[in-house]
């Protein structure tokens, strides 16, 4: 089925459902996140009780089916609660993301009936939190050039390397990592592992300290020796680097709506404090260098949205959405990024302070044109598609 078939039907109004899952993260983002979220900025310091909760409400496995534990719910929501948890805290928003889309999406996708029911239920259920282990210190955007190795040894994997910038590294339990097993076969030989923590030889390094997202866990992941059962291999044989580039364009999905929040929140803050700050004679919001501003704030944040929920709604389809992805995500954080510097801006003196929150939106802006793929990477994938159409 093409998409612009598809498309013919258009319809832009949300289900009840849909609504529902937006207000109930949006109550738990200004509710519960929001009271501690400079302080956890300042300190480094996990969101681990908050985290919890927001599994206790059904977010960290929302897509996965009820029967392993999960909300059942389709990717549009996903993206309307990926929002609302963004605009108050990208720092929790980024293990909702990491969970949900490249831990849980490739168990569900693409592990067997034993992975889903050892590793998989527990995730959905966010009994415990997942890890996605595909960058090294010389594999970044060049993904294919994995120097973590995993040698067959007949009824398991010998594991070895090391793994940088791993979200949630240090409170994830499962960890699904990338590695080379057959050399000569490039790409094609590369296995997904599923590898648990206490596993002999599998050791946490250093945590970042990070310009922003700074609640979130990201470490230093290093391999050395840890055998790994065959049975926690994802796939076939050799299938480990389709399986990374289908879970990152999921994924991508998930980082976008983090950009659309964190643009959404730094807006909805530049707007109220614009009508309350006065500067000759009036609210500033009236004078036209802030209102011009507002506007082309609120029509670029329309349009990620817009990307963000096309993106969502063909995976909800089951059609291609690998561009889609991409471009939501190339599109959405280029705007937080955009967005969050100019809402400093409009708070003047007060935006440079931390308790006016847009700072830090600003610092956490910038992770999103970097994870899961830069802007360049995303450019590579749209080019590439755009070019294949002819
Ligand atoms: N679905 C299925 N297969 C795919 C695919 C997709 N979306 N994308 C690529 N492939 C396949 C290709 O078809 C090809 O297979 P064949 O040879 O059988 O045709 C194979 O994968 C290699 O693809 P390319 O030739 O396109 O590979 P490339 O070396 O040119 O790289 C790239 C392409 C897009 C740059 C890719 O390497 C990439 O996405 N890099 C960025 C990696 C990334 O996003 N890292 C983020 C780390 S995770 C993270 O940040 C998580 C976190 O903690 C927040």
């Amino acid at each position: 089925m093409s998409e612009t078939a598809t498309l013919s039907g258009i319809n832009f109004e949300l289900s009840e459902e849909q609504k529902a899952v937006r207000d109930a993260a949006r109550d738990f983002a200004q509710n519960v996140l929001k009271p501690g979220v400079i302080e956890r900025d300042r300190e480094q310091k996990f969101p681990k009780e908050e985290i919890k909760q927001l599994g206790e409400l059904g977010f960290l496995g929302m897509m996965v089916s009820p029967k392993y534990g999960g909300g059942g719910m389709d990717a549009v929501s996903y993206v309307l609660a990926m929002e609302e948890i963004s605009k108050v805290d990208a720092s929790c928003s980024v293990v909702m993301s990491v969970n949900n889309s490249l831990v849980c999406w490739g168990l569900e996708e693409f592990g067997n009936e034993d992975q889903k029911q050892k590793y998989l239920v527990p995730l959905a259920k966010g009994e415990k939190i997942g890890a996605f282990c595909l960058s090294e210190p010389e594999a970044g955007s060049d993904a294919t050039s994995q120097r973590t190795t995993a040698i067959d040894m007949g009824d398991h994997y010998l594991l070895n390397g090391t793994k940088n910038w791993i979200t949630n590294g240090g409170t994830a339990s499962t960890y699904l990592v990338m590695a080379q097993t057959h050399a000569e076969k490039g790409h094609k030989g590369i296995n997904c592992l599923i590898v648990e923590k206490g596993m002999p030889g599998f050791v946490v390094g250093a945590k970042e300290d990070k310009l922003g997202i700074r609640g979130s866990d990201t470490h230093t992941l290093m391999f050395q020796d840890v055998k790994v059962p065959k049975a926690n291999r994802i796939g076939e044989d050799g299938f480990g680097f389709k399986f990374a580039m289908k879970t990152l364009a999921g994924g991508r999905i998930g980082i976008a709506s983090q950009a659309l929040g964190i643009a959404s929140g730094a807006f909805e803050l530049a707007v109220a404090y614009s009508k309350e700050r006065k500067a000759f004679g009036k609210p500033i919001s009236e004078h036209q260098a802030i209102a011009f501003k507002l506007a082309d704030m609120a029509t670029e944040i329309e349009a990620a949205r817009l990307l963000c929920l096309k993106a969502a709604w063909l995976k909800d389809q089951h059609l291609d959405y690998d561009r889609a992805s991409s471009m939501a995500k190339l599109f959405a954080s280029e705007t937080a990024m955009k967005t969050t510097v100019e809402a400093v801006q409009v708070h003047g003196g007060y935006g440079y302070v931390k308790e006016y929150h847009v700072e830090r939106l600003m610092r956490d802006a910038k992770i999103t044109q970097i994870y899961e793929g830069t802007s360049e990477v995303q450019r590579i994938v749209i080019g590439r598609s755009v070019l294949k159409e002819g």
